[in-house]
């Protein structure tokens, strides 16, 4: 088996224009399958929300969403790469670092239920542990929600970050984080024409974290070993928009926040505006339950915000659908996100009003959970879906394919030429909310 021999040309039909889009389906199944040699599975209750990429694996997250998950953080070869052991279409899944480090909720101390990750400049994994089992049949916190950093030149934990009490709630669920290595420095709103402070160590960053259930932000100051939450009630699941439409299937769920992406660093060009000035740098979140994409400045972030701090957010652009799932290419922006029941992926340059769609498949998008622009491959965009909507209503059909990894080579990006959506409003100044900060 090749890669070439399962590469999918998509044909794009978009009004008078006809585009090509090719995109690779790098691993398919039918149900999730484990190389395990004990432990309880039930393959229906298994699938993958998150994906990271390194060298030469691949990293996917597995939530203990219901019982029956084996191992929620799991790797694979990545087949693209010469050399790598590759180890057919539907591999069974490797437990990561171990099977030891697996389903550990009895004494909390390994991975309990994971659904994102991410990889650092400094070659090391941060695994974003929920704590929380069975989330969709009982929610049961199991454990507190903790950060376990894996070093990936030798799969050893380097650190383990247990989030103060202060910062979690009854119903905290961490499903999502990005690492930002430019810290602003200065006191809020002091530093819009400054230079960001140099990054002198790996540990130099700050991690935000979403939290889906009790909805607000956690950032996590890494040097100085210091968290705190920021809530503000875009974060909020809306009413109107808490039902998903997924190829003839519907599901109702109101999730919070989950999608969070980062604008360039504010050294690259594409953080000037039109006049030369240098722009702030923002965080753009989505709460699943909603078709609004927010954004704050990474300024307010990196603060903890007090009563009447203004979060300064703005409303970026309003989609079709809801989207689980948000990425920005970190050289020019381009923000990407999967509208479901659009069934595609879509992309939105900054400062435009209208967004495309880029790929859309009715079988093979169906619901996409995270989206990467990767570093480790040539800035290519890497994707997974997992059609949750028949998870969470149990119709899995085990004998057609569910689940996929798949990518699009950034070279062949062509212009299409269907807007999907029009803006709410993307020219400055945006819409922003005053004062609206709450602690609850
Ligand atoms: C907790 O789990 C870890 C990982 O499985 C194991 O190494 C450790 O011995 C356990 N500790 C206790 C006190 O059971
Ligand atoms: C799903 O929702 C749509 C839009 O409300 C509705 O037309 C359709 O009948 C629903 N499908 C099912 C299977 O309930």
């Amino acid at each position: 088996m090749t890669v070439a021999s399962v590469l999918s040309l998509v044909l794009l039909l978009t009004g008078t224009t006809t585009s090509r889009r090719v995109f690779e389906t790098l691993y398919e199944w039918n149900l999730i399958n484990f190389d395990l040699p004990y432990g309880s599975f039930v393959p229906e209750n298994n699938l993958f929300t998150g994906l990271e990429i390194y060298w030469d694996r691949i990293f996917l997250a597995l939530p203990n969403l219901k019982s029956g998950v084996p191992a929620t953080l799991a790797w694979l070869p990545r087949p693209d790469q010469p050399g790598a052991a590759f180890i057919g279409q539907s591999p069974a899944l490797q437990p990561y670092p171990s099977l030891g480090w697996q389903g550990t909720a009895g004494n909390c101390s390994g991975l309990v239920s994971v659904y994102r990750m991410r990889i650092d400049r400094c070659d090391r994994l941060w695994v974003l542990d929920s704590g929380v089992i069975t989330t969709l049949d009982n929610f049961t916190p199991a454990c507190p929600p903790k950060i376990l950093v894996f070093d990936l030149k030798t799969d050893r934990l380097v650190r383990n970050i247990v989030l103060p009490k202060d910062v979690v709630r009854p119903n905290t669920l961490l499903t999502n984080l990005v690492i930002d290595y430019e810290i602003v420095g200065g006191s809020r709103g002091d530093t819009y024409f400054g230079v960001p402070i140099p990054q002198e160590s790996c540990d130099d960053a700050f991690l935000y974290m979403t939290d889906t259930a009790n909805a607000g932000i956690v950032v996590y100051d890494i040097r100085n070993d210091q968290s705190w939450r920021v809530f503000h009630p875009s974060m909020l699941p809306h009413p109107d928009y808490c039902t998903y439409h997924i190829a003839g299937e519907n599901f109702t769920l109101p999730d919070a926040i989950v999608g969070i992406a980062l604008s360039p660093e504010t050294s690259s060009q594409h953080s000037l505006d039109p006049y030369g000035y240098r722009q702030q740098r923002l965080l753009y979140f989505q709460p699943f339950a909603g078709i609004r994409l927010f954004s704050m400045p990474t300024s307010v972030l990196q603060t903890p915000p007090d009563i009447d701090t203004d979060l300064q957010i703005g409303v970026v652009f309003e989609k079709t659908s809801q989207s689980a799932s948000l990425a920005t290419d970190p050289n020019d922006g381009t923000i990407y996100f999967n509208p479901v029941t659009e069934l595609a992926l879509a992309t939105l340059k900054p400062g435009s009003t209208q967004a495309q769609l880029i790929i859309q498949d009715p079988d093979r998008l169906q619901f996409s959970s995270d989206i990467l622009v990767t570093p480790r491959d040539n800035y290519n965009v890497w994707f997974v879906s997992s059609k949750f909507q028949k998870f969470f209503r149990q119709t899995y059909d085990p004998h057609v394919i569910n689940f996929r990894i798949m990518r699009i080579a950034q070279t062949h990006t062509p212009v299409l030429q269907t807007p999907i959506v029009q803006s709410l409003t993307t020219a400055a100044p945006q819409t922003s909310y005053k004062n609206s900060l709450f602690f609850y």
